[in-house]
């Protein structure tokens, strides 16, 4: 038995199978470069699903986590400390936000958003009917009862019952039926500016425009989801800039720590002073370790120069996936890119990229790509060359 197979089969002995694993034990990496157990090389065209921003143990990064980790590691909730607070100040100056949330994932962040986005509402109105939140059908959220309650998605409302009340669920690029859905009992709005897991599928301007004026009119909270399109992963710090709004509350996770487990939930205006002592709270949340490896990605992300490469390199990508046989259509924002495929399905192109050293995902029937934002040309350009072979079979 090999490396991986010994690692593989550990693993499943003790970890419950709550995912549909490929056989592959990723032991170390460089960049978009990443190896196994075994020693086997990989091009990495999916990033740890958008986290690894910065790609596999960026030294600046690494260097930043372990000095932080040398010095401290946790601090409680009931103190402060530097490192977070720097974090703070620095991302809310540079999305234009004013107070921020720390969690730990992307359902953790959009958790708070929900609970801001209520709490605004009784706070206000005073009105315990005033709670529903509208999303998306074909959205995703996160996997908690609350965040799977608000994905639109039917097959995740199975097992775990009851799920939270006061979702309910609107066609994307729909605008009768998002008018349709608006009564007194309208809260908030929830929405991906694109969808990630549901096919990466961005939302049309009119669509995301007719959201804003809605909200305007009758006071609700806009909530974008951007724990997947945000952190420069569509060339833009977030893909709100793409639609030109400004959202109530912007949550991010995934690319924000460069790898390390952070959400947060971004709030501007009066949601900046909901939550009050005792409302929230998180144990981890503002890690110092976390933290100091997210200043690093902020760093990275403030050079207008690295966010004009990455959409350079965006548009490179998506003109090399459409020139591949067999792709119908490409869709997505910058480095999230989904490919239609025609002839053959996604999972089997992902299986055969895997056996030939390429790394890539899917979202529905598409093929996903989601590589680091530091992928290089020679990198795209091998993988393509992979996909290529596969899809002329
Ligand atoms: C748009 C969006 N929201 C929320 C989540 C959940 O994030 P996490 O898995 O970190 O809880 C995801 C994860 O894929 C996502 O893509």
């Amino acid at each position: 038995m090999n490396q991986s197979q010994e690692i593989i089969e550990q693993y499943n002995a003790a970890v419950v199978s709550s995912y549909g694993r490929l056989n592959l034990a990723l032991e170390s990496g460089s960049g978009a470069g990443g190896q196994d157990a075994d020693g086997k090389r990989y091009i990495d065209f999916g990033s740890g699903i958008g986290t690894n921003s910065l790609g596999y143990a960026d030294a600046e990064w690494a260097d930043a986590v372990s000095e932080q980790a040398h010095k401290m590691q946790h601090v409680s909730n009931y103190y402060y400390n530097s490192t977070a607070a720097q974090f703070a100040a620095k991302l809310t100056a540079m999305t234009g936000t004013d107070k921020l949330f720390f969690g730990n994932s992307g359902a953790e962040a959009n958790e708070c958003a929900i609970k801001i986005a209520r709490k605004r509402s009784f706070d206000k109105y005073g009105d315990p009917n005033r709670t529903t939140i509208i999303t998306l059908v074909n959205s995703f959220h996160g996997r908690t009862v609350t965040t799977l309650s608000a994905t639109g998605q039917e097959h995740f409302h199975n097992y775990f019952f009851p799920f939270t009340p006061g979702f309910r669920y609107v066609e994307a690029n729909n605008i009768p039926a998002l008018r349709e859905a608006i009564d007194d009992t309208v809260c908030g709005i929830m929405f991906e500016f694109v969808q990630g897991e549901g096919g990466v599928i961005p939302l049309e301007q009119g669509f995301v425009d007719e959201i804003f004026a809605l909200a305007k009119q009758h006071d609700l909270a806009t909530i974008s989801d951007e724990v997947q399109t945000g952190m420069g992963r569509t060339a833009k710090l977030l893909a709100a800039e793409h639609y030109g709004v400004k959202p109530d509350i912007v949550t991010l996770a995934k690319g924000l720590g460069g790898g390390l487990p952070i959400g947060v939930c971004l709030t501007r205006g009066e949601y900046a002073n909901v939550l009050t002592p005792g409302t929230h709270g998180s144990t981890f949340g503002g890690n110092p370790v976390v933290c100091a490896g997210g200043l690093v990605v902020l760093s990275r992300l403030s050079d207008e120069a690295f966010l004009r490469e990455v959409a350079e390199k965006a548009d490179y990508f998506r003109k090399s996936l459409e020139a591949l046989p067999r792709v119908k259509n490409v869709s997505g924002l910058g480095l999230m890119l989904g490919a239609e495929l025609d002839g053959v399905t996604a999972a089997d192109v992902l299986k055969a990229a895997l056996e030939n050293g390429l790394l890539v995902l899917t979202a529905k029937t598409k093929l996903r790509c989601l590589p680091p934002l530091t992928v290089t040309y020679e990198q795209i350009d091998a993988g393509m060359e992979i996909l290529r072979r596969i899809l002329s079979e």
